[in-house]
C-alpha cells in the first residue's frame, strides 16, 4: 500500500548519494544533475563545508524555539543583510513561508497608512507557493485549482508591463505592494527589460507602496550576482530568500529595509523551527562557501558559457523558439510541449525539468565546470534534436 500522498508524479528512479554535479541511483547509475532539487543544492551534493558545519551543529545543538537567542541567526540575519543593504530578517523553513511573512508585513504596513483592505500587486504567470496565500499570490490557474474560496487582496498585471502597473495606480487606492520575481522561474525562464525593477522602484516611491522582490529561485548568486534585483541600480523594501540558502537544508527568509524594519512586531508573526541553530548554521556555511569560491562570478561566466554552446548547438533547427538565461538560470523555449523530454534525459543520465509545458529548465550547480556544461549541453543537444524530429 502507498504511503505518501500522491501530490507529486514521481519519476521512477531512486538517489543514493550525490557529489557536487553528479548523483547515483540504487543500481550506481550517474546522473549530470542540472535541475538542482529545483535550485536548492546551488554548491552541488555533499558540499564537504556544508556536510562539516550541519554535522558540528547537530552534536552541539539542534533546536531552542526562538523563545531564546539564537547566535547562528544573528550572524546569518547580519551577513544576508550586508549582502542584500536590507536590514532585519525573519527566518522561515521555506519559500512559501518566506512570502507569507512578506505579505503579512504589506498588509501591516497598509494599516499603518489607514488602508483597511490593503492590496497587493501581483504578476501573471508568477510562482510564490503552494500556501494559500501564496497560491492566492500565483498567477496561475493550476496551481489555485480547487482551492477557492481564495485570499483576496491580490491585484493581478502582465509580467513586463509596467503600463497596467501605473493604470492600476490610477484606479485601485488600496494597494500598498508590488510582490515580483526579478525572473519568472516556473513561469517559464521570463527574464524582463533591464529596467524593469527601476520603473516599478520608482512607481512604489511615487505611490508609497513597497517593492517585494521574491527571489526564492533567483537568489543566492544564482543568475551572477547575490541577488536578482542587484543587475540594477535600486534597492527593494522586502525580499525573499529560501531554497539555495540552505543547500538541501530547509531554511526561508524574508528581509526588509530599515523604513519597515520594525512592521512584524513581537506577537505578530513566529515560527516554530524558524532560523533553528541547524537551517542557519548551514546557510552560514553556503553563504561562507559562496563567497569564498566567487560561486556568483563562476555562474555569471558558465552561464554564458552554456547559452552559448546550446546556441550553437540548437542553431537551425526548427522547433526551438529561443533560450533565456540570466547566469545559470536558463530556458529553452519549444514550439511545442514536452515534458516527455524529462524521461528521455533522466535516460540518457542527466536530470532536467520542464515547466510552463514547453520550457526545458536548467538550474544547473553555480560550481559548473566547463567539461560538465559541454556534457550537458551535448545530451540536450542530442535529445532536443531527436524529440523535435519526432514529435
Ligand atoms: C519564486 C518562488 N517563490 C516561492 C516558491 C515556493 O517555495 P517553497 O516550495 O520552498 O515553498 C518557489 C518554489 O519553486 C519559487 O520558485
Amino acid at each position: 500500500m502507498e504511503s505518501i500522498m500522491s501530490t507529486y508524479a514521481r519519476l521512477p528512479v531512486t538517489f543514493e548519494r550525490g557529489e557536487g554535479a553528479y548523483l547515483y541511483d540504487t543500481d550506481g547509475k550517474k546522473y549530470l544533475d542540472a535541475l538542482c532539487g529545483i535550485a536548492v543544492t546551488s554548491l552541488g551534493h555533499a558540499h564537504v563545508g556544508v556536510a562539516e558545519a550541519i554535522t558540528d551543529q547537530a552534536s552541539k545543538l539542534l533546536h531552542t524555539s526562538n523563545l531564546y537567542n539564537i547566535p547562528n541567526q544573528s550572524k546569518l540575519g547580519k551577513k544576508l543583510c550586508e549582502l542584500s543593504g536590507l536590514h532585519s530578517v525573519f527566518f522561515a523553513n521555506s519559500g512559501a513561508e518566506a512570502n507569507e511573512a512578506a505579505i503579512k508585513l504589506a498588509r501591516l504596513y497598509g494599516k499603518s497608512l489607514g488602508v483597511e483592505t490593503p492590496n497587493i500587486i501581483v504578476m501573471e504567470g508568477s510562482f510564490h507557493g503552494r500556501t494559500l496565500a501564496t497560491l492566492s499570490a500565483t498567477g496561475s490557474r493550476k496551481v489555485q485549482a480547487g482551492f477557492s474560496p481564495l485570499l483576496s487582496g491580490f491585484v493581478r498585471v502582465p509580467y513586463n508591463d509596467v503600463a497596467a502597473i501605473e493604470a492600476t495606480a490610477k484606479n485601485n487606492k488600496d494597494v500598498v505592494a508590488i510582490l515580483v520575481e526579478p525572473i519568472q522561474g516556473e513561469g517559464g525562464i521570463i527574464v524582463p527589460d533591464e529596467d524593469y525593477l527601476t520603473k516599478l522602484r520608482a512607481i512604489c516611491d511615487e505611490n508609497n507602496w513597497l517593492l517585494m522582490v521574491d527571489e526564492i529561485q533567483s537568489g543566492m548568486s544564482r543568475t551572477g550576482k547575490w541577488f536578482g534585483f542587484q543587475h540594477e541600480d535600486i534597492q527593494p523594501d522586502v525580499m525573499t530568500l529560501a531554497k539555495a540558502l540552505g543547500n538541501g537544508v530547509p531554511i526561508g527568509a524574508c528581509l526588509a529595509a530599515e523604513s519597515v524594519s520594525d512592521v512584524l512586531k513581537a506577537g505578530t508573526h513566529g515560527s516554530t523551527f524558524g532560523g533553528n541553530p541547524l537551517s542557519t548554521r548551514a546557510g552560514l556555511a553556503v553563504v561562507e562557501a559562496m563567497e569564498a569560491g566567487d560561486i556568483k562570478q563562476n555562474a555569471a561566466q558558465m552561464g554564458h558559457y552554456l547559452h552559448t554552446q546550446l546556441e550553437e548547438g540548437l542553431a537551425g533547427l526548427s522547433g526551438v523558439n529561443m533560450i533565456r538565461s540570466k547566469g545559470l538560470m536558463l530556458g529553452i523555449v519549444l514550439d511545442r510541449d514536452c515534458g516527455s523530454l524529462v524521461m528521455q534525459a533522466l535516460e540518457a543520465g542527466l536530470l532536467i525539468n520542464v515547466t510552463a509545458g514547453n520550457v526545458v529548465r536548467l538550474l544547473p550547480p553555480l560550481t559548473l565546470t566547463h567539461e560538465q556544461a559541454d556534457e550537458m549541453s551535448q545530451t540536450l543537444i542530442t535529445i532536443i534534436t531527436a524529440f523535435l524530429k519526432t514529435s
